[in-house]
């Protein structure tokens, strides 16, 4: 990990955040508690995650200039997420990371840099 990098480059760049979507997604899909918030056409929402995970880690604001402000947790609030959910969407990215050969301490800095918004979207009591 070159901490002079941003994350984007450290994971390696487009390449590396399209097959860390198209790891994640698949495991969302296949976890009980997530899979059924999420629509069966998985596609648009791969693609917003690319370009959303893009600017978070420093690179293109792909998101913003298609979407505007992120408005992140405005954009959860139509579902219901408890604290179990923001551990299993933690826990797929984890294996999306490893998945990718992301190793530590990168995966691990990469997770706690996640776990905040995680923790953020919350909105509902288990
Ligand atoms: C805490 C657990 C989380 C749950 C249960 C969750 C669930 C969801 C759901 C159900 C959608 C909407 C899918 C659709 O279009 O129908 C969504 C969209 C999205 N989520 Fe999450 N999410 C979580 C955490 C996160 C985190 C931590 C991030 C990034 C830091 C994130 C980024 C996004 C993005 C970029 C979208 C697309 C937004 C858009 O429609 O423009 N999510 N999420």
């Amino acid at each position: 990990m070159d901490p002079n990098q941003s994350i984007y480059d450290n994971l390696g760049g487009e390449v590396a955040l399209r097959a860390l979507v198209e790891s994640f997604y698949p495991k969302v899909q296949n976890d009980p508690l997530l899979g059924p918030l999420f629509p069966e056409d998985i596609n648009p929402v791969m693609e917003k995650q690319y370009m959303f995970l893009s600017q978070f880690f420093g690179g293109p604001s792909l998101y913003s200039e298609e979407y505007g402000h992120p408005m992140m947790r405005a954009r959860h609030l139509p579902f219901p997420i408890t604290e179990k959910h923001g551990e299993a969407w933690l826990r797929c990215m984890g294996e999306a990371l490893t998945d990718i050969g992301a190793e530590e301490p990168l995966r691990g800095f990469v997770l706690n840099r996640l776990s905040g918004p995680a923790r953020h979207f919350v909105n509902s009591p288990s």
